[in-house]
């Protein structure tokens, strides 16, 4: 039997909607904090035993129906020549971004090879969890890694791209292809290790205006979506009233920040399959409200082709009593086809 979480990102009818959430393997679980006294981010993510242990902490808290891999977006960073690590209370820092329009055409190294750690982490993940919970693989998107490539570090308005786009149209576009290349490699190599759903997180993608994001943006996420075997989830955050943009990357789900009201999307989108959204700040609510609003977007969305799930990731003081009552909203649906 299939994972409910594959099933419902096919579209099918499923007896109650399989619930995972964004970031559900970092920093609110007081066991993280413990392992980060002892390891780095990267150490923790390039040691396999070290990231299934922590992949697996919100696995023993909650059973949530899909674990993600504790992993990061910025890995693949370095097959392309870069260098990165996450500074505490900055955020992550690449050391060497690109230096100017001639530095944006960039080949990749076998990402077998130099995320091999990943590959590694998918197989022990699967060993563990594999026939009860679905394991769920992740890249970034071009625009969103391309904005860290060129800022060097997180840009609250992505300006160190944006001005590229600006002043070189083709350095630009070569500066995501490059990025695009890489990622449908290692979706592949994630996929042959193992993930049973992947998403494609181009978080930031959405501050660009729609004609852009359609001659830029979209066309990359169709190749990286194409044909890759395994069915996939694309996250923009703001594309509210564009959703259609993001129904036409080819991806089989289309996930929602909490922006958008789910009634709306479901009327935008037909019945394309969603992932979300509930507001991540509602979970510093009690747990009826908890309860209540999550059970408002279930009831939404409907019966068929639905991932609850966060409208974005879970914030790092989140109490754990408040991500047990949303995944436990999802588990006690009962419903007759
Ligand atoms: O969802 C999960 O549990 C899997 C883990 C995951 C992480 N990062 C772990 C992490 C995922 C899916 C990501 C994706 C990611 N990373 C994105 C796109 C997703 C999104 O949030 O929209 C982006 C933009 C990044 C880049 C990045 N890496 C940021 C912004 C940060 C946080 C910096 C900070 O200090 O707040 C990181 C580091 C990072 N990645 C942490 C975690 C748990 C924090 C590390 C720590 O300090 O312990």
């Amino acid at each position: 039997m299939d994972h409910l979480l594959v099933r419902a990102a096919r579209g099918e009818w499923t007896e109650r909607p399989p619930v995972w959430l964004m970031r559900q393997a970092g920093r609110h679980i007081p066991e993280y904090r413990d392992i980060r006294e002892e390891y780095s981010f990267l150490e923790a993510i390039k040691t396999p035993a070290v990231a299934e242990e922590i992949t697996l902490l919100p696995w023993e808290y909650y059973r949530p129906d899909g674990v993600v891999m504790f992993s990061d977006i910025l890995t693949v960073l370095e097959p392309l020549g870069f260098s990165y690590h996450i500074e505490s209370g900055v955020g992550p820092v690449v050391e060497n971004p690109i230096g100017g329009p001639g530095d944006c055409d960039r080949s990749h190294d076998d990402v077998a090879r130099e995320l091999d750690y990943v590959g590694e982490l998918l197989v022990r993940l699967n060993e563990r969890v594999g026939s009860e919970t679905a394991v769920i693989g992740f890249a970034g998107g071009p625009f969103t890694l391309a904005s860290y490539a060129a800022a060097g570090g997180p840009s609250r308005t992505n300006m160190p791209l944006r001005k590229l786009r600006a002043r070189d149209p083709e350095a630009f576009r070569t500066l995501l292809s490059s990025f695009a290349d890489v990622v449908r490699d290692y979706l592949a190599f994630q996929i042959e290790k193992g993930a049973d759903v992947v998403q494609l997180f181009d978080t930031y993608a959405g501050v660009l205006p729609p004609e852009e994001y359609r001659e830029f943006v979209l066309p990359l996420h169709r190749e990286i979506l194409a044909d890759l075997g395994a069915p996939s989830i694309v996250f923009v955050r703001r594309m509210g009233g564009r959703l259609d943009l993001l129904a036409d990357s080819g991806a089989d789900v289309v996930g929602l920040d909490w922006t958008v009201g789910m009634g709306e999307a479901r009327e935008q989108l037909g019945d394309r399959p969603v992932q979300g959204n509930l507001d991540p700040s509602y979970l510093f609510g009690d747990p009826t409200f908890v309860r209540e609003r999550t059970r408002e977007i279930i009831d939404a969305a409907g019966s068929r082709g639905h991932i609850l799930n966060l409208g974005h990731g879970v914030n790092r003081d989140t109490p754990v009593e408040s991500v047990r009552a949303f995944v436990e909203t999802a588990k006690s649906v009962e419903r007759e086809q």
